[in-house]
């Protein structure tokens, strides 16, 4: 298992670019399953998710190549499987996009319940209810969910829940319906780019869907898709994370393959901090070149679905306002309890108290390196954002949880000036960690 070394207090400095977003790429390729036409697709990051989903698509007969560096061709060629077994959906949740393609083209799919994870309890009832209005019959039996239909058939369907709409839940629906006989209408869909990108990329194979990025979708079933190829759109996540980490290093970072329309309310709230935000335009290309001259102002904000502030940097920011000059609030609308990252901050100093639904950051703190670990993946880019600011030497474990969603990274901020080294997980594999050393010095 790797860990990372981290020497802080460097300013980040430098140009960088965005990788393909996972969370697009995951339910695209899950969505390969609805056509036997073969799809090439460019810009997919290289991480361990995409890798899972590879190993599990692969099981379910789709033959999956790598033709580039960040291209993968993907070309259904046995449609006589229909399992998703727990030991791969365990590993990502993500995995649950295959249960409407499957049931859509095979008419039957048997998937196992992904289960409840590190950021809270992350039941997939609205999948389900959908599948069911879809026509599909549905039993969970032995931690699995079976679903079956010899052909979808269109309907209305709502996929609001407590915490706002569903994002996989509307990827699965809006990829099963497109299938199915009539018209389905999805109301309540999540807005989020990633569902654009996943009804773009269908579009692009014969689907008719329309009023992507509204809260209502509109599907009009075909009887086949093609094959076709497609670019996924860059990581929005990733690229405020290195944008929160230029700002929390009080360096200037300037980011490429970006676009700075997903991340309106991110900047919005880093430029209400104090961050310097610019949008530069250079021909065809947008950059975004994100800086921390000052010290930032506290804030108060809650993490929201799109068009708000992401959940999935809400961690991130925890860290940043740690440095911030007074207290700021953040609550988490979506995942409630995706607070695991606060204790291991508090390791390295921060003053973070749990307060009614959310958290109060006690600002005016520079940070210190320590041990820690990371709890999943957001969690371990905000220990990295926190190491990167602090005094001294951090250690972060569990680094696969990052590697799930970033791809390289550590090697991204060697790129900026940032002290990072990745190693083997080892006591005594950690620079200065040597109980020896005092011996060897004398
Ligand atoms: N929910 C239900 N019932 C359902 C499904 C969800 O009540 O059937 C609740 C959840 O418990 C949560 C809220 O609805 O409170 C939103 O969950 P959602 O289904 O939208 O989350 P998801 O689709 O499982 C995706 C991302 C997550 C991201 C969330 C929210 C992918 C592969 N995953 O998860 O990404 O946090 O949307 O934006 O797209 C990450 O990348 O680190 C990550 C966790």
């Amino acid at each position: 298992m790797d860990m990372l070394v981290i020497r802080g207090g460097q300013p980040l400095r430098g140009t960088v670019r965005t990788s393909g977003a996972k969370n697009a790429a995951l339910p695209i390729m899950a969505a390969c399953l609805l056509t036997d036409g073969p799809v090439r697709l460019s810009e997919v990051p290289k991480l361990a998710d995409v890798d899972s989903l590879s190993q599990l698509l692969r099981l379910l007969g789709v033959d999956v190549e790598a033709t580039g560096p960040q291209e993968l061709s993907l070309r259904v060629i046995d449609r006589q499987h229909f399992t998703a077994p727990y030991d791969l959906v365990r590993k990502m949740r993500a995995s649950i996009c295959v249960l409407g393609p499957l049931v859509a083209r095979r008419g039957r799919a048997k998937v196992s319940l992904p289960g409840g994870c590190n950021i809270g309890h992350r039941p997939i009832d609205l999948h389900l209810r959908g599948l069911e209005a879809l026509g599909a019959q549905i039993r969970v039996e032995g931690g699995y969910v079976e679903a079956s239909a010899r052909r979808l058939r269109g309907a209305t369907i709502s996929l609001a829940g407590p915490c706002g709409s569903t994002v996989t839940g509307t990827a699965n629906i809006m990829a099963a319906a497109v299938l199915a006989s009539g018209v389905t209408t999805i109301t309540s869909a999540a807005l989020e780019p990633e569902i654009v990108d996943l009804a773009e990329f269908l579009n692009g194979l014969g689907a008719q869907i329309t009023g992507q990025g509204t809260p209502e979708i509109r599907i009009e079933g075909v009887a086949a898709l093609s094959g076709g190829k497609y670019s996924v759109i860059p990581d929005r996540i990733e690229a405020a994370t290195l944008m929160i980490a230029a700002i929390a290093t009080r360096g200037e970072v300037t980011i490429t393959n970006i676009q700075p329309t997903h991340l309106e309310s991110v900047i919005h709230l880093l430029r209400e901090a104090g961050a310097d935000i610019e949008i530069e335009q250079s021909g065809e290309e947008t950059r975004v070149v994100a800086a921390g001259r000052r010290m930032l102002r506290p804030i108060e904000f809650s993490a929201t679905p799109y068009p708000g502030v992401p959940t999935d940097l809400q961690a991130q920011l925890t860290a940043l306002l740690t440095a911030a000059a007074g207290d700021s609030t953040v609550t988490d609308a979506v995942f409630p309890n995706r607070f695991m990252h606060v204790s291991e901050l508090c390791r390295m100093g921060a003053r973070i108290e749990h307060r009614g639904d959310g958290v109060v950051i006690r600002g005016r703190n520079r940070l210190s390196g320590a041990s820690v670990m990371a709890s999943d993946l957001r969690a371990s880019a905000a220990l990295a954002v926190a190491a990167l600011a602090a005094e001294g030497q951090s250690v972060i474990r569990r680094v696969y949880h990052l590697d799930r969603g970033y791809e390289r990274l550590d090697l991204k901020l060697q790129s900026l000036g940032g002290q990072v080294e990745r190693i083997l997980d080892s006591p005594d594999s950690i620079p200065g960690s040597d109980p020896t050393a005092f011996l060897k010095a004398a």
